[in-house]
């Protein structure tokens, strides 16, 4: 059996990535993808959205870090229409202020699954859940945030990444180490880094990914020109880390 039989795929835009996942994420799926500050979460949120306009997929990017002008200018140093596909109505850049805290929990726990069913985008991507988690005042309060927006995004139907910064003292969970339990796949971002622990490059992982198989190895991967290229070579779908 291929990897790739019985789920519809959603291809990343990101070269390789696809390849170790069996075809692409599973459509409909809540993905993860976490990293430290600099690892390309932001950039893989964004190529992501890239490969959904150049199909001509309406795109949704939730942003609680970086302003609408800067997201525009990293997509076109990218390559990346941002700024066109915004003009033309497929893609829509929504900046949610951290300092509109009350403002925000209530529009994502309220009116936001009413605005993705307006919307109806294809692909969502939210930047980053980790500040999203920093607008709540308690564990349940973040709970519900977090669990009532993936719920709303998989009721959408669209396929989400929600990225996440990872815990520098355990660079392979998320600081709140809540947002893995709520996706159905998470994608590792990381530096690979050399005996004397000097950072000598980026590798990625594929630590799970709901109904299908997907690699378990680490992968090197660079942030180039044209965005983040995985070196998928000698994927191995068997062997487990
Ligand atoms: N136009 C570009 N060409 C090549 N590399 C780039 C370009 N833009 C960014 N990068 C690389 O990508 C890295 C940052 O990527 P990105 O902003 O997506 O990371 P991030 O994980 O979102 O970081 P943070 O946690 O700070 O938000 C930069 O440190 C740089 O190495
Ligand atoms: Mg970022």
């Amino acid at each position: 059996m291929s990897a790739s039989s019985g789920t519809a795929r959603v291809g990343t835009g990101i070269a390789g990535l696809d390849e170790m996942l069996g075809g692409g994420l599973p459509s409909g799926h809540v993905v993860l993808v976490t990293g430290l500050p600099g690892t390309g979460k932001t950039c893989f949120g964004l190529q992501f959205l890239a490969a959904g306009v150049a199909r001509g997929e309406k795109g949704l990017f939730l942003s609680l870090e970086e302003d609408v002008a800067p997201l525009v200018e990293s997509g076109r140093l990218f390559g990346w229409p941002i700024d066109e596909a915004i003009h033309a109505g497929t893609l829509k850049i929504l900046r949610l202020d951290p300092k509109e805290t009350r403002q925000n929990l209530q529009r994502i726990q309220g009116s936001f699954a009413k605005e993705l069913a307006e919307l109806a985008p294809k692909r969502i991507v939210v930047d980053s859940v980790s500040l999203l988690n920093m607008l709540s005042e308690d564990e349940p309060n973040r709970r519900q945030t977090l669990f009532g927006l993936a719920g709303a995004c998989r009721a959408s139907g669209a396929t989400a990444i929600l990225t996440a910064e990872a815990d520098p003292t355990h660079p392979a969970v998320t600081r709140d180490g809540l947002s893995e339990y709520v996706a159905d796949g998470v994608v590792l971002l990381g530096y690979s880094t050399a005996e004397d622990g000097r950072r000598v490059g980026l590798s990625l992982r594929v630590l799970k990914m709901r109904r299908t198989s997907h690699a378990r190895t680490v992968q090197p991967y660079r942030i180039g020109p044209g965005g983040i290229t995985v070196d998928a070579k000698a994927v191995d779908f068997g062997s487990g880390m």
